[in-house]
């Protein structure tokens, strides 16, 4: 999927009952998208379809099993799929170490695992559309945060994964973007064991997030970092991996 605009586009998103996905699916509903949006609180879910005309898809994602099933019942309800915003996540912060068992499967099931099953899910009807697959990853995940290790690395996962599946789904016309929002003013935080206390960078809000998520789409871009200000310390590692590791020191 090359550069388009939404209108009449097929789009599940998961994550929609809130935040970040609640946003994306207001913005692809006034750009005319159809929409499935799936989600485990089927009130909240219920309220953001009653606003973007979307189908509800509840559903635990971290369930054997669910993935698919909300891939099944998009396609089902939608007649076939061009997009997949895969956005559905938690955070967890504070030291690696004091992360219990059931923190790390939990946080590895619904941000890296339920996403892979997802793609898979969806791939075949991407292919029939030559859509676009969408995960919704994190600066976290293109630098490592302290104090967030484990969600970085589950961020990073996802970055991963999107830059082996651009290549291999690109013969078969199928586009794969990866969205890195740096901190979005949205439940997670209220939702995760610790609440946002950094002076910087400084929260933007969900409909940003979700601008920037839409704006991909349309243009069929591969990789966003928003705010675009963020590029710059995933950048650094990349050029200057000893200046960053001293500057990431020093900051953590
Ligand atoms: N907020 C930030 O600062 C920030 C920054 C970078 C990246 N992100 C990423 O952006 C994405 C959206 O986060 P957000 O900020 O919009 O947070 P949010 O408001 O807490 O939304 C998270 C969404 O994920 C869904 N979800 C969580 N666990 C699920 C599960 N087991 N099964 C099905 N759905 C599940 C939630 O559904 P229910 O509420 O219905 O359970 C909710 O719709 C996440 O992947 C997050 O990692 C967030």
């Amino acid at each position: 999927m090359g550069a388009r605009d939404l209108a009449g586009l097929r789009a599940a998103i998961t994550g929609g009952s809130s935040g970040i996905g609640a946003a994306t699916a207001r913005a692809f509903a006034a750009r005319g998208a159809r929409l499935a949006i799936a989600g485990r609180n089927a009130a909240a879910l219920r309220k953001v379809a009653a606003a973007t005309s979307a189908v509800c898809l509840p559903g635990d994602l971290a369930e054997p099993g669910c993935p698919r099933r909300t891939i099944d019942a998009a396609v089902g309800a939608l007649g076939g799929l061009d997009i997949l915003v895969s956005n559905a996540g938690i955070g967890w912060a504070g030291r690696f170490a004091d992360m219990t068992e059931a923190d790390i499967d939990t946080l590895l099931d619904i941000n890296l695992r339920a996403a892979a099953q997802l793609a898979r899910a969806a791939i075949p009807h991407l292919q029939r559309a030559s859509g676009r697959l969408v995960f919704v990853g994190s600066v976290a995940g293109l630098v490592g945060v302290p104090g967030e290790a484990w969600y970085s690395a589950t961020k990073a996962g996802l970055s991963c994964l999107a830059d082996a599946l651009r290549a291999e789904l690109k013969p078969a016309g199928v586009g794969v973007t990866l969205v890195s929002p740096g901190v979005v003013d949205t439940p997670y935080f209220e939702r995760r064991n610790e609440p946002y206390q950094r002076r910087h960078p400084k929260l933007m809000s969900a409909q940003a997030a979700a601008d920037a998520i839409t704006d991909a789409v349309c243009r069929g871009r591969d990789d966003v970092v928003v705010p675009l200000w963020l590029t710059v310390p995933a950048r650094v590692k990349a050029s200057f991996p000893r200046l960053y590791r001293l500057l990431a020191a020093r900051l953590a």
